[in-house]
């Protein structure tokens, strides 16, 4: 097995990041294959944390080489912000990263637009992380966007941003009644020109080199931003990010045919969260909600708002096995249930009348599904330090064979806490 793509099973926030890095100590490379900087992608290393929102969370590894590929979106101030970061860190950059010149730009016009339209929205907002995502995608699909290539060629950045800023600007005046000034056009036309000087030597052909790796046979991990049920297509669309994050979104946003990939792991909580607004049947309101938030951190690794918590949801998590061709999973985070009394598993949805196991294309009907519990007993004991999966207390295991059951995929890695050393190893990924 060489190719492996990870991705979120639920709403995002699984612990992607995590496991990604653990991954990596085995694959000679890393690549992000969709969104943008609105992931955030923690990564903890000794007593330093590290939050990751463009660059491959594979980067801490020495010698892996971390790309971003073509489908993802890049915010030029973000990514050398990141890079500044990282390098006062003392993390090797050069060499090591590289980006695709077929990559779409995320400009400063795009962030003002989520950021309007979110306001407009007003009660209906889709709570976005207002990092410009869904404008800059919009914009790749209406042919007008910027690419990597165009960025780094000074006269082709002048001409095309020229074109753009004029179309963006009648909007912004007409619509919003916000002007700029030709100074200001000029300004950010040679801001960016030089921040694509700057990112020049990072860029390459994602899809060439990834292919070129495949046939000498090296170990290349695809990192899956946000989660199957925030996919444009396959999530609960409108209240989804403007990308495909489920495993068929690692072939185009990497420029590798569906061949090539091997297996697919999704990274699954023990619980389930949600940033931003949309329908979310396992919620838990009140104390118990809170609990949950404080206990596992739930706050967002990008923009800090309060993780929405729930129950596990099987139907939810049986979904992402479907859409995503999953051969197995990694169950994360279950060392925050360790207190609880008592833990329940939505099995099905009661909708309508009707008691439904397949999760529904419809928001409306989502909307009104009553999640159907079954209730298992709590562990109560520390487990965070636990490193063999036969010292795990049975009502632990318990918990996770009927997850097992329910979703009809295997865990193989256990994870018990942020750190790298508090992961379970049942099987190993990369024989
Ligand atoms: P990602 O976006 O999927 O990479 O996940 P985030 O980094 O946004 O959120 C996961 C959070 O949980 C981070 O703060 C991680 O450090 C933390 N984390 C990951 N795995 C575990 C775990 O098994 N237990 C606990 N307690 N925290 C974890
Ligand atoms: P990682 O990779 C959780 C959510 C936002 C919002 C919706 C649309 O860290 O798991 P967008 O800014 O993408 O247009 O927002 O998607 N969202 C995420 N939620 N984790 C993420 O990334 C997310 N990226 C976007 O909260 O509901
Ligand atoms: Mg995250």
């Amino acid at each position: 097995m060489s190719t492996l793509v990870v991705v979120g099973s639920q709403w995002g926030d699984e612990g992607k990041g995590k496991i990604t890095d653990l991954l990596s100590e085995e694959v000679d490379i890393v690549v992000r294959y969709q969104g943008g900087c609105n992931a955030g992608h923690t990564v903890v290393k000794g007593d330093q944390q590290f939050i990751f929102h463009l660059i491959p969370s594979g980067i801490l590894h020495p010698g892996k080489k971390c790309l971003i590929g073509n489908g993802v979106v890049i915010d030029p101030e973000s990514l050398l912000r990141e890079i500044e970061d990282l390098r006062k860190k003392g993390i090797e950059i050069d060499g090591n990263l590289f980006i695709d010149s077929k990559a779409h730009v995320v400009l400063p016009y795009h962030k003002t637009l989520d950021e309007i339209k979110e306001e407009k929205r007003g009660k209906n907002k889709l709570g976005t992380t207002k990092r410009g995502i869904g404008p800059a995608y919009i914009d790749k699909i209406a042919r007008t966007g910027i690419r990597i290539a165009d960025l780094i060629d000074k006269k082709t950045l002048s001409e095309k941003l020229k074109i753009n800023l004029e179309e963006k600007n009648e909007i912004f005046e007409k619509l919003y009644s916000i002007k700029t000034s030709k100074q200001e056009q000029k300004d950010l036309i040679k801001r960016y020109q030089e921040y694509g000087q700057l990112l020049k030597k990072y860029v390459i052909d994602v899809s060439l080199l990834v292919n070129q790796a495949i046939e000498e046979d090296k170990k290349i991990l695809f990192e899956g931003a946000q989660g199957t049920l925030l996919d444009i297509d396959h999530g609960t669309f409108p209240y989804v990010t403007s990308s495909n994050p489920v495993a068929g979104g690692a072939c185009i946003g990497a420029g590798v045919g569906p061949t090539k990939i091997d297996k697919v792991l999704g990274i699954t909580k023990a619980y389930t969260t949600r940033v931003g607004s949309g329908p979310f049947p396992t919620e838990i309101e009140g104390k118990l909600g809170k609990y949950l938030r404080q206990k596992g951190g739930e706050f967002g690794a990008t923009t800090g708002r309060p993780r929405r918590c729930g129950w596990f949801d099987a139907v939810v998590a049986s979904y992402a096995v479907r859409i995503n061709g999953m051969d197995s999973m990694v169950l994360t985070k279950i060392d925050v249930l360790s207190d609880l009394d008592k833990i329940k598993i939505c099995t099905s949805y009661q909708c309508n009348g009707k008691l439904i196991k397949e999760f529904p294309v419809n928001l409306k009907t989502f909307k009104n599904c009553n999640p159907v519990y079954e209730e298992v007993e709590g562990w109560k004991s520390d487990i965070s330090q636990i490193t063999r999966y036969e010292d795990l207390p049975p009502k632990l295991k318990a918990y996770i064979s009927r997850i097992e059951e329910l979703v009809r995929t295997k865990v193989v890695i256990v994870s018990v806490g942020p750190k790298r050393s508090q992961t379970i190893i049942r099987e190993k990924i990369f024989k």
